[in-house]
This record gives C-alpha cells, sequence and structure tokens, in this order.
C-alpha cells in the first residue's frame, strides 16, 4: 500500500461542488487520486451507480482537475477491499462540521483495524459547507435551482430530467 496514493469515496448522489473541491485539492496532494463511487447501504440512492460515474467524469473533466484521476465505482465488498486492491494507503474523508467529524471517524478507526490504512480529513472550504448531496435531491425534487451547489453536468442533467424522479 502506498502512501501516494489516495481514495476519495463516496455516494455522490449526485456529486456536488464541494465534491469537487475536494477532489481537486486531493489530486494535488497525492500522485493518483481513486474517486469511488460506493454504495451506502444506509441510503436509498436517487441515482444509479453508472450515471453517478458519468457524472463525476464528466465534472471532473470540465473542471480542468489536473493530476491522475481515476474514477470507479464499488458495489461489493468493503471500500478497504478497494483501496488494497489499487494499493492505496490514504482514505480521503471532506469534513463541513463537527457531524462529519462525528460520523467519520468510527470509520476511519475500523478501516485502520481493518488493514491499517489511514483516513485524511480535509475541512470543506466554507463556501460549501451547507452543501449536501441530499439538500440538492430535496430543491431539485421540488424543482427549485440547485446551480449554484453542483457542477455544471450536474445541472445540465437535472434540466432534462422531471422532479420526480428525484
Ligand atoms: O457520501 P457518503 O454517503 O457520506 O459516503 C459514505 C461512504 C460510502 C464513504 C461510507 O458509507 C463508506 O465508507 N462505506 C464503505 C462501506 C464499508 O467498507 N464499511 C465498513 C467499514 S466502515
Amino acid at each position: 500500500m502506498s502512501n501516494r496514493i489516495a481514495v476519495v469515496p463516496g455516494s455522490f448522489d449526485p456529486p456536488t461542488l464541494g465534491h469537487l473541491d475536494i477532489i481537486r485539492r486531493a489530486a494535488g496532494l497525492y500522485d493518483e487520486l481513486h474517486v469511488l463511487v460506493v454504495h451506502n447501504p444506509d441510503k436509498e440512492g436517487m441515482l444509479p451507480s453508472a450515471l453517478r460515474l458519468r457524472l463525476l467524469e464528466q465534472s471532473i473533466e470540465e473542471a480542468g482537475i489536473k493530476g491522475k484521476v481515476i474514477v470507479g465505482v464499488w458495489t461489493v465488498g468493503l471500500l478497504v477491499d478497494y483501496a488494497q486492491q489499487v494499493g492505496a494507503g490514504v482514505l480521503i474523508k471532506g469534513i463541513r462540521s463537527q457531524l462529519d467529524v462525528s460520523y467519520e471517524t468510527p470509520m476511519a478507526v475500523v478501516n485502520n483495524h481493518l488493514t491499517g490504512v489511514e483516513t485524511v480529513f480535509l475541512l470543506a472550504n466554507p463556501a460549501n459547507s451547507v452543501v449536501s448531496s441530499s439538500l440538492v435531491r430535496q430543491v431539485a425534487g421540488l424543482g427549485g435551482d440547485v446551480s449554484p451547489y453542483v457542477p455544471p453536468a450536474v445541472v445540465r442533467y437535472l434540466e432534462q430530467s422531471t422532479p420526480s424522479d428525484f
């Protein structure tokens, strides 16, 4: 496992500007960054995984994010299994508030016990501190404008979908 290879996991349902900011900054810190759409058993999804992956790929490309960024999907097994498979020694989590720290800390401890992988918390840009995929789903589902919170590729996708899809 290399500490120069990192994974940014998430539901990305849909990707937000907060996610993109974390991805951009993490891509600048590591030699290789895996952005991984992970099935979260605690959350009922809005978008199919393949669509989340496509929106992430488009958003990363359109944002001109530099560095070696690989986008993937992980639906079966532990997140740490993926990390081991690609030789990543680091997981990256974006932190907006104390709530995120409370949610992420047990997972970071367990993941470290499982394989020794380290978790690095990157503090979200304060401009993104209220941005979440669940908020975007709710606003979009009620017909509101989510363009301040999501990348253009997601805006385009949501515009050609009907609100009842979310
Ligand atoms: O965007 P989200 O929903 O906050 O992302 C949460 C996610 C997918 C990163 C989290 O649920 C996760 O790490 N899942 C991996 C499942 C796993 O390996 N669990 C056991 C150890 S914690």
